[in-house]
This record gives C-alpha cells, structure tokens and sequence, in this order.
C-alpha cells in the first residue's frame, strides 16, 4: 500500500487530477447521460480530495459542526481549504438566509465547481481561488501561504472550519493560518479542525497497528513522506495546543481523537484527531 501511495506521489498533482478524470470518464458519462448523477455531487473523476462517501462524509461533518461546533443557521462561516464543496453542499440546506458562507481554496478547478453548482444558487455561498503552493495540490506557484492574508476584514466570522487541511500544511503555515483566522473570527468564535495528533496515545497506538506513518520527523511535526512534504503532517500534540493555539488567544475546548493510528473507534467514527478551539 506505501508503495502504491509512494508512487502515486512521484506524480505532479495536475497529472494525478487529470490520470483521475479519465480513469472515472466512462462512468461519470454513463452517470450523466443516464440522468443518474445528483447535479449537488461532482462527477467521481473531479473529487480529488479523498477517497469515501462525499455525500455522508459530508453530512457528518455538518452534523459534528452543529452538534460539537455550536454551528447555528445565522451564522457566517469560513471554509479555509473548501476543495470541492463536500462541507459547502450540505450546508446549503442548514444555514438560512441570515446566514453566510465564504470558502477559498488553492485548486481551481475544486472552486470553479463550487462556483458553477452552489454560488450560482446560492448568493450567500461565496468562493474563491488563491494560488498558493502545495506539494500535494498545486504546484504551479511559488507563492506560500506563511504570506497570505485572508481577504477578510477582522472579526467578520462567527466559525472557520479546516477539515482535512491542516493535515495537509507545514508547521510555518499552519501557524501562520492560525493567526489569521484568529484575526478574522468574532470574540467567541470557534475554529472546528482536524489534525494528526502526535502523543503517547498514537506513539502506542501507531506500534500495535504496525501502520508506518509519520517516519520522518521535524521540529514539533512529523511528515508521511520526505519529499512531498504536505502528503499528511501530523502535529506534536502539546506545541500545537500550547504553542500554536492557545498562544494566539484561543482557548482548545474540545479534542476527539480519530481511529487514524489505530485502535478502536469512538461514537463520532471519525479518521482524523477532531479539534474545537474558541477565540476568547
Ligand atoms: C483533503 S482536502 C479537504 C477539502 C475539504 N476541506 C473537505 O473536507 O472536503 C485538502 C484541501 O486543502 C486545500 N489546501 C491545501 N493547502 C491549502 C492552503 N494553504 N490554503 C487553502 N487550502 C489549502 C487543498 O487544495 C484541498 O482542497
């Protein structure tokens, strides 16, 4: 399986996106000319954000923004890393008119989808692109994204979600990103996101799964693989808390470890470390 995966990687993200339309093509016609595709769901070949269920991985999510993050239909919302629209499209049947999205994402064609299928029905869905570089996404630019402002005024957004993105970003970014959702979140706004979370817990689950992740190791992250640095990071849990989080001014309210390592799974059935923290 690493080997396959270490493969998969020596491809630059352009070709893995377009190897995977034209493996999905045949069945996305049929799908289409069949009249069998939900016209809210991206055709199979243009996911290219993970393998599952994009509808019910998608409604889990919305329901664990609700129930664990506190999300309500008023509230205005920032996807950061929107990919394509698995947390934006069950949103378009929970947050009401009083309510606001805003998503941005690196990959144009996850935003380009997302503007064609929900900005066009939805005015209070909004999505844009920034080019920014990513060994595993986008490779097209040197610009990185320890630079990058959001292009939000301060204290505008009532939750920012990150899931499955900062799994996906190095410890100078991550960081970085943090401060400006800081800086873009209300007095009591909450961040909902998932990591990989380093502690004993995963160091002992991590040995008895025999699962080899995270060989290589930095400063207070570790990296799945050497060269493509953001394939997955995970964070040493206690700088992340203390170091990166909590010192921005957040207060870390909740963590829910996922069944990444191994290990049984908990009643949210989730595969990535869930964390809700709160600007106070
Ligand atoms: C695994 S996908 C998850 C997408 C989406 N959050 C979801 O749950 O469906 C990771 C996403 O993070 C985006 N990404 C990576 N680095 C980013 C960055 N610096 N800023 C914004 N998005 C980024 C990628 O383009 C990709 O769409």
């Amino acid at each position: 399986m690493n080997r396959l995966r270490n493969l998969y990687y020596t491809f630059p993200p352009v070709l893995r996106r377009l190897m995977r339309r034209i493996w999905y093509f045949p069945l996305d016609l049929y799908e289409t000319l069949a009249g069998k595709r939900d016209p809210m769901i991206p055709p199979r070949g243009m996911i290219f954000i993970g393998s599952g269920d994009f509808r019910k991985m998608g409604l889990d999510i919305r329901d664990q923004l609700i129930e664990l993050g506190g999300l309500q239909p008023h509230h205005r919302v920032l996807d950061v890393g929107c990919g394509i629209g698995r947390v934006a499209v069950p949103l378009t049947d929970y947050l009401g008119s009083k309510g606001s999205y805003e998503g941005f994402d690196i990959v144009r064609s996850g935003v380009r989808w997302c503007n064609r299928r929900i900005g066009s029905r939805y005015p209070n869905f909004r999505f844009r692109h920034v080019d920014l570089k990513n060994d595993l996404y986008n490779l097209s630019t040197g610009n990185r994204a320890k630079h990058f402002i959001f292009p939000y005024a301060g204290e505008e957004f009532d939750l920012a979600i990150l899931t499955s993105v900062f799994t996906h970003m190095v410890l100078e970014d991550t960081d970085h990103y943090l401060a400006q959702i800081h800086r873009v979140l209300k007095p009591g706004g909450v961040c909902f996101a998932t990591f990989f979370l380093m502690n004993d817990r995963a160091r002992d689950l991590l040995e008895q799964s025999g699962k080899k992740m995270f060989g290589t190791s930095l400063p207070h992250h570790y990296l799945f693989h050497p060269r493509v640095r953001e394939a997955n990071v995970a964070y040493d849990e206690k700088y992340l808390t203390g170091e990166m989080i909590e010192a921005k001014g957040f207060q870390m309210e909740q963590v829910h470890y996922g069944f990444w390592p191994g290990g049984p799974r908990q009643a949210l059935n989730n595969f990535q470390d869930i964390c809700i923290f709160r600007k106070t």
